[in-house]
């Protein structure tokens, strides 16, 4: 078992083995355990810098980043695109390049375009965590949506995973889809076909229309939002309204209770009440939703832990 990731930077869940998953799970096991104690921090990355850049709108992710670097002792820098030069028309890599110039070990960075993470990996001198490049990837959100699986089933190997909604618009879905195909899971895509990509079937996982179909299927229900914010227009682009939407697509408590089974429910927020999910199934006692949120800080601090491992340290303490 080695103690090492085969990689430099997280990019993408593309990049990892399944060897890469299962240490950051068992690193992340050992997080969870010091998130537990009345003092919720270790010294591990006291002599690191990251810097956080968000060039996109977040919330969690964003807040769970900075936890895990915080209880991970490592010194941070925030950055998001608003309050930045990159208005002044400065470019990624000059922006990155003169931060990095204060001595930075790490980038976090959220980044609209597909490919920033790559991009930047290329052409700065830092490793590189991606929280999120446009439609591609989300590779921690994946990871703690599998530990999550993991810690409530006991496993992910044979789990039937439906993964609905906008499928199209959504890097969850493929990070999703990478992560847990490599860690055995069945994953199902499911959605309308306006907001289903065309090769679908060919990422190796079923594809399906019909929602209750989809529920019949699996054990696991992970519930996307719809990205209105990358569908132009007035952000429903795709399909007539919300309200159809919500009737095919949205899982409210009567079509929770015709499956006659408990499935696990998952969303990696925001949530749209009442579109994706109703509120009672939100907070029904099979939604996971919040050990999503609150297993992100360990799976993160695991990552962050296992990246800044692979980075040249001086411990002569001169
Ligand atoms: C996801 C994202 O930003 O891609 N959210 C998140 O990271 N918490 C999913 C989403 O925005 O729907």
């Amino acid at each position: 078992m080695s103690d090492q990731l085969s990689t430099r930077h997280l990019l993408g869940i593309a990049d990892l083995t399944t060897e890469d998953i299962e240490l950051i799970f068992r690193t992340a096991d050992g997080f969870k355990e010091v998130l537990s104690r009345p003092i919720k921090k270790v010294p591990s990355l006291r002599d690191i810098t990251i810097a956080n850049l968000f060039f996109e709108n977040s919330t969690r992710t964003r807040v769970s980043f900075e936890l895990a670097e915080k209880r991970l002792s490592a010194d941070i820098v925030n950055f998001s695109s608003s309050s930045s030069s990159v208005k002044k028309g400065e470019t990624l890599i000059d922006t990155v390049n003169n931060i990095l110039a204060m001595k930075v070990d790490m980038i976090v960075m959220r980044h609209p375009d597909p490919g920033a993470a790559l991009f930047l990996s290329r052409h700065v001198d830092a490793c590189i965590v991606n929280a999120g490049d446009g439609t591609h990837e989300h590779p921690t959100q994946a990871l703690l949506d599998a530990y999550s699986i993991r810690e409530k089933l006991g496993k992910v190997k044979g789990v039937k995973v439906a993964i609905v909604g906008d499928i199209l618009h959504s890097r969850v879905a493929l990070s999703n889809v990478h992560c847990l195909k490599k860690l055995g899971a069945e994953v199902m895509l499911c959605g309308p076909t306006t907001l289903m990509p065309r090769h679908a079937a060919a990422l190796g996982v079923r594809v399906e229309h019909d929602l209750d179909k989809a529920l019949r299927w699996c054990d696991v229900a992970n519930m996307l939002r719809i990205q209105m914010e990358r569908q132009g227009g007035d952000g429903i682009a795709n399909f007539p309204s919300l309200r159809e939407y919500a009737m095919l697509f949205g899982l409210d408590r009567a079509r929770y209770e015709r499956i006659a089974r408990d499935i696990v429910i998952m969303h990696p927020g925001p949530i749209n009440r009442g579109v994706e999910v109703t509120t009672d199934v939100a907070d029904h006692a099979n939604s996971i939703i919040l050990d999503q949120v609150q297993n992100g800080v360990a799976v993160r601090m695991a990552v962050l832990y296992l990246l800044a491992a692979g980075i040249p340290r001086d411990h002569s303490g001169a």
